[in-house]
């Protein structure tokens, strides 16, 4: 019995050598000679297969460090040849669940193909030319080091192109839209293989649905993304104030926020952005509320800091940061807690119109209950960007399907990886915590398409008027009948 288990199990290997074998040798003379296949095993293969969340495994049976993009058009085209699947690697923080259904597939690894530089400009400004498998940190350095400005994603260590292909949240969406808003024009490579320009010119229907959900349709290996002048005080950077609060004073700061939330003219400056987490040293029955304010420009003007400083905080930290400094502030820049790899994570994102003081309070009360051995670790993020811009920007101009809301919330439950016990509760909870979140809302739930878990439907994180999901199954039919781009969030044909 036992023999036969071990001869199946040389056999499976085998089979899957064979397949890889067979692979590299269709495909090595048709890459540049500066790509690399890594096998299981090899560093190479170790540190492109390495994800920010142990939860999510897609599964690998070899990985190519592409440097340029006919080498994406090459292993396409070798792949499909032998019917074996495919995976675009940028950062690796991908953690939608469908991540792992992709089983036995060859990853196509875009950090090689990381570049920015300027060229060019529209009326709006400069035009930064950003190669696929750049990371969000390296490509607001280099812009903020020429004198400009843009919108990227809050966190320096996920990839750029991903994050703008749900959409993508970041520091100056008020002012500029989302990521996605900031697109002129991409190169993608194809299901077959072939590599296009997208945008209002060529391919214009792939261009609407690449902005809001964009890893369905292609590999992008390059974008012309729209950057602006630093003109003003007002561009060069944020004052923030981080306050630190106890839980007792959770209606009255959310109230607050809501204010701010619902004035007739929102100021485009201001961004805040708050957190539940467990501090035991500072309260050690509830979590505490860290509320940081941001302002764009040299100084939060006063009418928006006294509430808050009447409210006594625990403590105050104000400082001055400029763009790449902001994700500091928030443990998200490359060294930081947010960006380390490695535990297990669980998601469930909502999209809020306002702050629900008595579901926040329900939602405080069971971090109070989290485990602190096995779940200790885990925020509640309360992300309340400026959104002036999203607003302004007609909703069916792009993919980009929740213009309307002023508040994207999430639990982020952390736990050791590879424990099944803790990751089922971390799911329960998670699950409890957005039902919470969602409890007296109007209207049917709205997921991040980028913090989504995957237990959401196609409404949920695609949009849910009708017209809007029928659309993007249209250009799923046009642009990947077979659905080789199925392995996050998933649009089905
Ligand atoms: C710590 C952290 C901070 C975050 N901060 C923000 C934030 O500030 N704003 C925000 O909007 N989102 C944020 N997110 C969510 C983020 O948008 C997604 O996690 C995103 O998928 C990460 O992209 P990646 O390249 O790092 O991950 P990967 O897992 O490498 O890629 C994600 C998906 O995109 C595909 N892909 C990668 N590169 C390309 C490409 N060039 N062309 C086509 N498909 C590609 C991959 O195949 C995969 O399916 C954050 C996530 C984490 C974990
Ligand atoms: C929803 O809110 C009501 C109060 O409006 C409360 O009684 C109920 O317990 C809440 N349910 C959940 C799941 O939080
Ligand atoms: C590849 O697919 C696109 C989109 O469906 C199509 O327009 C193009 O003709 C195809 N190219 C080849 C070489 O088949």
């Amino acid at each position: 019995m036992k023999l036969v288990i071990l001869a199946t199990l040389i056999a499976l290997a085998t089979a899957v050598d064979t397949k890889i074998q067979k692979f590299s040798a269709q495909l090595r003379p048709h890459l540049n000679k500066d790509a690399e296949i890594y096998l299981p095993g090899t560093d190479g293969y170790n540190t492109a297969a390495q994800r920010w969340s142990a939860s999510t495994n897609p599964g690998f049976i070899g990985i190519v460090k592409v440097v340029a993009e006919e080498d994406v058009q090459s292993v396409i085209k070798a792949a499909n040849a032998l019917k074996i699947p495919y995976l675009a690697i940028t950062g690796g923080h991908g953690t939608t669940s469908s991540l792992n259904t992709f089983k036995d597939g060859i990853g196509i690894y875009l950090r090689g193909l990381a570049s920015t530089t300027l060229s060019g400009s529209t009326e709006k400004g400069p035009v930064a030319v950003v190669k696929g498998g750049s990371l969000s940190g390296e490509v607001i350095d280099y812009v903020w080091s020429q004198g400009k400005t843009l919108v990227a994603g809050a966190c320096a260590c996920t990839g750029f192109i991903s994050p703008m292909l749900g959409g993508g949240h970041g520091w100056l969406q008020g002012q500029y839209g989302v990521m996605s808003d900031n697109l002129i024009s991409a190169r993608v490579v194809l299901a077959n293989g072939s590599a296009i320009t997208v945008s209002n010119a060529e391919n214009s229907d792939l261009y609407w649905g690449l902005r809001g959900a964009g890893h369905n349709f292609g590999i992008v290996t390059s974008v012309n993304y729209q950057v602006y002048d630093r003109k003003s005080e007002a561009d060069n950077g944020f004052a923030t104030a981080t306050y630190i609060f106890t839980q007792d004073k959770l209606e009255l700061i959310f109230s607050i926020a809501n204010e701010w939330i619902g004035a007739p003219s929102r100021p485009v400056e201001l961004t805040h952005y708050a957190v539940f987490v467990n501090v035991p040293e500072i309260d050690p029955t509830h979590p505490i509320i860290q509320f940081l304010v941001y302002w764009q420009g040299s100084s939060i003007p006063s009418q928006y800091t006294d509430p808050l400083n009447a409210l006594g905080p625990i403590n105050v930290n104000r400082i001055f940061v400029d763009l790449p400094g902001a994700s500091v502030l928030t443990g998200a820049d490359i060294n930081g807690q947010a960006c380390m790899k490695g535990a297990g994570h669980f998601q469930a994102p909502v999209d809020l119109l306002k702050w629900d003081t008595q579901n926040l309070r329900t939602v405080l009360g069971i971090y109070a209950e989290l485990p602190s051995a096995g779940l200790g670790d885990s925020i509640m993020m309360l992300e309340g960007f400026a959104v002036n811009r999203v607003h302004a920007i007609s909703e069916d101009s792009t993919a980009f399907p929740s213009r309307e809301y002023n508040i994207l919330a999430s639990p982020l439950l952390t736990f050791a990886p590879h424990n099944e016990l803790l990751e089922n509760r971390a799911q329960a909870y998670g699950k409890r915590i957005r039902a919470a979140m969602l409890n007296n809302t109007e209207g049917p739930l709205s997921a991040y398409v980028n913090y989504a878990n995957g237990e959401e439907t196609q409404e949920e994180v695609y949009g849910s008027e009708s017209w809007r999901v029928q659309r993007l199954r249209d250009l799923k039919k046009k642009y990947d009948a077979e659905g080789k781009f199925s392995y996050y969030q998933p649009i089905k044909a």
